[in-house]
């Protein structure tokens, strides 16, 4: 059992898809026969993508912070195969800086990782309601975008700005009478991808492969389900959920901002982990 939008001969198309999680979703759905789109800035990257496919997938040059871009990639997919049924906003990048640090940084990640998923969404989610047939918005997040760990405040803002959007997405889609238009919201663990390889050559223990993380998108989709929250090889779910809780209880706690970090909580946040997740 699928989504109901994946499914022989639809469409699907998926930005940052030159790459990592993006390229193995989009790998995994063409053997499923789906007619693949992917959207990358790195044309190099999506070329190397074209042959892993033997060339059968349409590929567009897109930077997802501009607008004007993602509306031609709109043009181009459309011309090429009249239809969408599954859309991954999923372009992403790091190394955005902290609180009041690089300001420059900050607007290239929020670029990328907020407004690229908002571009998406403003250009797409039209389109796929009026088509009136079983559809997926996929928009891909952080558990950094959930927790907030510190050392890259404008990654975590990006992510959390996305877990939010789609949020309201999924709200705003269910209320829409006769809508076949599903949002999903993707949190990878830690996974092996570019991304990753950047800075660490050798794929450490802990990390999921990103095959892995499509089989759990598309298993979670197929249960319906909005959030795919993934694990890695460090991280169970009852960890996550375990550190979700903690955060959330800063607030109602009124203990100090990110708490788990804080040197005077350490002690309480170990156990708090050994109850919840051992
Ligand atoms: N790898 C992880 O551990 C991890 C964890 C959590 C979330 N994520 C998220 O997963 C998504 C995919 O990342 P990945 O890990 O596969 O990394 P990756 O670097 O392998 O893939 C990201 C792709 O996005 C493309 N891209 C970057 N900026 C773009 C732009 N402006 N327009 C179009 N394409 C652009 C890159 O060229 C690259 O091909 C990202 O949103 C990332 O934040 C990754």
């Amino acid at each position: 059992m699928n989504h109901p939008a994946i499914k022989e001969g639809r469409v699907a198309l998926v930005t940052g898809g030159a790459s990592g999680i993006g390229l193995a979703v989009a790998q995994k759905l063409r053997t499923q026969g789906m007619r693949i789109a992917i959207a990358d800035r790195d044309e190099a990257a999506l070329s190397e993508a074209a042959e892993t496919m033997n060339g059968e997938v349409l590929t567009v040059l897109t930077d997802v912070s501009e607008l004007a871009e993602v509306e031609a990639l709109r043009d181009r997919v459309i011309d090429e195969y009249g239809e969408i049924g599954f859309l991954m906003n999923n372009a992403g990048r790091g190394f955005g800086g902290g609180a009041f640090s690089s300001l420059n940084g900050w607007q290239q990640v929020l670029g990328v990782n907020l407004w690229g998923v908002i571009h998406g969404l403003q250009t797409f989610t039209q389109l796929m309601i009026d088509q009136g047939t079983p559809c997926a918005i996929v928009n891909t997040g952080s558990k950094q975008g959930i927790t907030n760990p510190p050392g890259d405040a404008a990654y975590n803002v990006s992510k959390a700005g996305v877990r939010s959007v789609t949020e309201s997405l999924a709200h705003e889609l269910r209320n829409i009478e006769g809508c076949q238009v599903t949002a999903h919201l993707l949190v990878p663990g830690f996974t092996y991808t570019g991304l990753i390889k950047r800075h660490i050559p050798e794929k450490p223990t802990g990390a999921w492969d990103p095959e892995q993380v499509a089989d759990y998108l598309l298993k979670k989709m197929a249960m319906e389900k909005f959030y795919a929250i993934c694990l890695d090889n460090d991280v169970s779910t009852e960890l996550d959920n375990a550190r979700i809780l903690w955060n959330t209880n800063d607030i109602i706690e009124e203990r100090p901002a990110l708490s788990r970090w804080h040197p005077d909580y350490e002690s309480e946040f170990n156990e708090f982990i050994r109850e919840h997740a051992s």
